[in-house]
């Protein structure tokens, strides 16, 4: 480090090169040509500078872009300045050039880094087009009610920002989803036990950041859920995914006993599973619960689109069995739509500290003005009606779904697996590798998901996830058939 203390004798005009006048701004230029003069070493520590009177003269600058300039060189630390002595370069700069200089390039990516980057590609998102999961356009949004909703609380300032807020939530809308979840999903809870998320995602997250230390087991579905195994492999590296096979009852929870009897945790889907679709039958919810009750476990039930059944009523939820061992997580993604970002954990009452102080220090608290605006949807039953109003849309699409499978692809080479609920469905291939499959269907326009990557190996069966998207039927059908001829094409892929 070269430090130099000696005061210059002399106060010339510095050569700063040529400031351009077109561009403007011409104390901002100043200020970087000094900055760069000192930084260079062409003004050097302890420097004089000349008066701001005499710089601008020589520059042809009014006084005060001078004077701004060094003002702003003194604020931040590369001149010095005292009334009737003058300004000068900081002395006690370090002006020694790196002699090493690395090369211009960004330091090495921590591991953490690394795994986030693999995290980034995880879910992507799909174009809107059939089969994505339904956008809420058209017939699937929400009526007008949220928008004149929207301007009336806008006008009476009730949505407008305020300050920061609770990290559970706004109560009336935890009051609302206590009521919802209690009346249509069986869920035992008080709005005290509801902390209103940024949807399942931040769900999944809080659970995971909050229930388990490190070292300690959870049991995650095989195939499961992206989001979650995702969430494992990036910001949960210290604790250890167990993945628990999945058969047509739903988590086999013998197997996971077999696995890791001793986990701390079991994240499940038991109401749809992701992403085959079916339920978890009641004995393996009463297993599943026995195990938690016997090992002091928690069980965290990913809730996601169980309000869309078509025949009958949605199962109830898990949480009900065992409401002191089960973290409930709902989302308003599917039955508004996503981009809201607003969803809810209910939590056993011995956890709600703990999860409010693990949202404070992610992101505060949930954002005001659309919490006002939910509650008030709530409370005044429009959720119940759109709901209502979704169930028979989406159950029409169900059927058109069904129809362009059964009229448009083969079924020497693929079958759709029945479902009576959900906003996707599963289209299991008999010949073909759903990952050959996806990025010829996407280059085609047809929106699909592949399954076999979702399972613990990456090479699970082969199927594809088709969503009920909101589109015409003539759509439904086109796509159905670009993809059997996507099919014929890639037939025997599966077993390359
Ligand atoms: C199984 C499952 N869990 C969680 C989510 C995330 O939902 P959210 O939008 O509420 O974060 C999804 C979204 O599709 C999902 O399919």
């Amino acid at each position: 480090m070269q430090r130099v203390t000696r005061k210059a004798k002399q106060n010339d005009v510095p050569a700063l090169g040529a400031l351009d006048r077109q561009a403007g701004q011409l104390s901002r230029q100043l200020t970087q040509a000094l900055r760069q003069a000192i930084r260079n070493g062409s003004l050097q520590p302890g420097e004089a500078l000349p008066s701001t009177r005499r710089l601008a003269r020589a520059l042809q600058l009014a006084r005060g872009t001078v004077t701004e300039a060094y003002e702003q060189l003194v604020a931040e630390g590369f001149l010095v300045s005292r009334r009737g002595s003058g300004t000068w370069v900081t002395p006690f700069q370090d002006v020694t050039p790196p002699t090493s200089a690395p090369p211009l390039c960004a330091p090495p990516l921590s591991a953490q880094a690394q795994a986030f980057a693999r995290a980034a590609g995880c879910i992507v998102t799909l174009p809107a087009a059939p089969f994505a999961v339904s956008e809420p356009v058209g017939a699937a949004a929400p009526d007008d009610v949220w928008r004149t909703l929207g301007n009336r609380l806008r006008a009476r300032g009730a949505g407008a920002p305020a300050g920061y807020a609770a990290p559970h939530g706004a109560w009336p809308l935890r009051q609302a989803v206590a009521e919802y979840v209690r009346t249509a999903r069986s869920v035992q809870c008080t709005p005290e036990q509801v902390i209103i998320t940024a949807g399942i995602q931040q769900g999944l997250a809080l659970s995971a950041q909050v229930l388990l230390d490190a070292g300690e087991a959870a049991w995650v579905e095989d195939p499961g859920y992206p989001g979650i195994t995702a969430l494992f492999e990036s910001t949960c590296r210290d604790r250890r995914m167990i993945r628990v096979p999945v058969d047509a009852e739903g988590l086999d929870v013998q197997a996971g006993e077999a696995l890791a009897p001793h986990a701390r945790a079991a994240f499940v889907t038991p109401s749809h599973q992701y992403p085959l679709g079916m339920p978890m039958s009641m004995s393996r919810r009463n297993a599943l619960v026995g195990w938690a009750r016997a090992q002091q476990a928690w069980i965290v039930e990913d809730d996601y689109d169980s309000e869309f059944r078509y025949t009958g009523h949605p199962f109830p939820a898990l949480q009900g069995l065992a409401p002191a061992q089960v973290v409930y997580l709902g989302t308003f993604s599917k039955i508004l739509f996503p981009s809201l970002r607003l969803g809810y954990a209910v939590v056993p009452e011995a956890l709600v500290e703990a999860f409010c102080g693990a949202r404070l220090l992610m992101d505060r608290h949930p954002p005001g003005a659309d919490q006002t605006l939910l509650a008030a949807f709530m409370a005044e039953g429009h959720l119940a009606r759109h709901i209502r109003r979704l169930r028979t849309l989406y159950a029409e699409k169900h059927h058109d779904l069904n129809r362009a499978v059964a009229e448009q692809i083969d079924p020497a080479l693929a079958w759709l697996q029945p479902c009576d609920q959900g906003m996707h469905r599963v289209l299991w291939l008999r010949e073909s590798d759903d990952r050959v499959v996806l990025p010829l269907a996407l280059a085609a326009g047809v929106a699909v998901r592949a399954i076999s990557p979702m399972y613990a190996n990456g090479h699970g069966r082969s199927g594809l996830l088709l969503g009920l998207g909101g589109y015409p039927r003539e759509q439904v059908e086109a796509a159905a058939r670009t993809l059997n001829r996507i099919l014929i094409k890639t037939r025997n892929s599966a077993s390359a």
